[in-house]
């Protein structure tokens, strides 16, 4: 409400009213979309597997249909590594098999193929799927972070409110499996790397012929894998706090490690990532020490 108030062009809309998003092509009439909105909890996919599919697969029916009265056809869509279900190749490369091991994981999946059928009946849309590794880290400003509802159910956010004292201590969910050092290993990549993979994408298929269909999917990661416990101990350094945990049974549907390849998105887009552990531990604490209680604390 506060952004709408004060930035002309901004519009608050659920993506499954038609007839409002038709309204805003119609005043706005974009020539390209970011496709940014989605439910992105895998537990909550699990319990309620139809809202995944209405927010996230019928979303997104809506938002292509708008944009093709609108005749806007060029898409970056936020998909997800998920899509690699559980990886048997590590680095992941693009061409590495889909799977989808959960409802949250399908929904990306089925937007994918969806946006596959739409480029093959042969209409001219743009589509790319930015397939993101682990997301952390806040704006350098400090004042934009990620304040999940309830208790989280990402690393680096529960790491974040123990190391702020709001939890007690961090459960890391095993330590046998086949790494380094046991414990499970992810690409994490600061959120101001991961903004500028959008920017490269939407220039990168505006760049491309306007009348031909195009498909392609890229990896957003730093192409580095770090342990739970490598995570632990950068962000005690970083916030200077005590990261108290205790080791328990592994989680159902974890995989061991998930690191991308990222030659693509260097080739493709011309991007790659540039900050490391220690800046996405440095700037996720500038905003939860400055957000001790989240947002509405
Ligand atoms: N972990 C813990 N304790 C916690 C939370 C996580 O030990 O309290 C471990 C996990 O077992 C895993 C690692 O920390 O080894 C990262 O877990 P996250 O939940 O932060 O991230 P995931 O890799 O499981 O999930 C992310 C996205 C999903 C996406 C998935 C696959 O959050 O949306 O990657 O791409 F589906």
């Amino acid at each position: 409400e506060q952004i709408s108030g004060t930035r002309p062009g901004f519009h608050e809309c659920d993506l499954r009213d038609g007839n409002r998003l038709n309204g805003i092509f119609d005043q706005e009439q974009p020539s390209g979309v970011i496709h940014f909105a989605g439910l992105k909890a895998v537990g909550e996919s699990v319990d309620d597997p139809l809202l995944y599919f209405d927010n996230n697969v019928s979303g997104t029916v809506t938002l292509l249909r708008a944009m093709e009265r609108a005749d806007c056809r060029s898409i970056v869509f936020s998909s997800s590594a998920t899509v690699y279900g559980m990886p048997e190749i590590v680095p992941i490369a693009e061409t590495a098999p889909t799977d989808a091991i959960n409802p949250y994981g399908r929904t990306k999946l089925m937007v994918e193929e969806m946006l596959e059928d739409v480029v093959a009946s042969g209409a001219p849309w743009r589509c790319l799927n930015l397939r993101y590794f682990n997301p952390v880290g806040a704006h350098n400003s400090g004042l934009i972070g990620e304040d999940p509802r309830g208790i989280p159910a990402n690393l680096f956010p529960f790491v974040a409110q123990v190391a702020v004292g709001r939890r007690e201590e961090l459960l890391v969910f095993g330590d046998d499996y086949d790494t380094h050092d046991g414990t499970g290993v992810r690409d994490y990549i600061h959120v101001e790397d991961l903004a500028a993979g959008h920017v490269a994408a939407l220039d990168h298929i505006f760049s491309l012929p306007e009348d031909t269909p195009h498909l392609d999917a890229v990896n957003l990661g730093t192409g580095r894998g770090y342990s739970v416990l490598e995570v632990i101990e950068a962000f005690r350094q970083a916030s200077g706090r005590a990261i108290p945990y205790r080791i328990v049974d592994r989680r159902p549907g974890d995989a061991a490690a998930s690191y991308a390849d990222t030659t693509k998105a260097q080739r493709v887009l011309g991007w790659s990532a540039t900050h490391d552990l220690t800046d996405m531990c440095r700037d996720h604490w500038a905003w939860q020490s400055n957000n001790p209680k989240g947002y509405d604390g």
